[in-house]
């Protein structure tokens, strides 16, 4: 068998004519206008949710009075943590749109609520009622029963939040975090 005798089924070997200018003008433009289109779906369909994840973070923060709990569930001189919705929760943020203070009711009527987060790099703080300190376990920054530093890289006291009591109920002003 010769070989410049073209095998019918070899089809890699199959030369097609050029095609005519016209038929590869056209090509280009199906193919300019499917990139054209498909950057457009891309738009439309990524510049909302880029807006949905981006847009809270410019929004300006709320401050809103949550309560916390019924004044009479409060011992006077106790010390106790209380959870509360964050000053601007997401709605895709789920339990950690939740945040904490410390709460102590100092007398009948007047209460004092801490923020958890530590001055110097926020991690959340503990009371530890028998040392009557918060400690701040990053660090070891200390502070005394009044906020105030007593020990340790926090650079200044702990953050309070505003309270009030309201219709029987310890309210809290929420917040941006406070810290540095
Ligand atoms: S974060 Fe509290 S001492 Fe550093």
């Amino acid at each position: 068998m010769s070989d410049d005798k073209a095998d019918p089924e070899d089809f890699n070997h199959v030369e097609l004519p050029p095609a005519p200018p016209e038929v590869v003008e056209r090509r280009r433009f199906l193919a300019r206008v499917s990139v054209g289109l498909g950057a457009c779906m891309g738009l439309g369909v990524g510049a909302p949710m880029v807006g949905f994840v981006v847009a809270p973070l410019f929004r300006k923060v709320p401050h809103e009075w949550r309560s916390v709990g019924r004044a009479g569930d409060f011992v006077v001189g106790h010390t106790v943590s209380v959870t509360f919705a964050d000053a601007s929760p997401l709605p895709w943020a789920g339990v950690t749109a939740k945040t904490a203070a410390w709460l102590r009711r100092v007398s009948e009527d007047t209460f004092v609520a801490f923020s958890v987060n530590c001055a110097h790099l926020g991690c959340p703080v503990r009371w530890l009622p028998d040392a009557r300190l918060f400690m701040c376990p990053c660090h070891g920054g200390v502070y005394y029963a009044d906020g105030t530093v007593a020990a340790g890289p926090p650079p200044h006291a702990l953050s309070q939040y505003p309270v009030r009591v309201r219709d029987g109920e310890v309210e809290v002003h929420t917040e941006a975090i406070p810290i540095d």
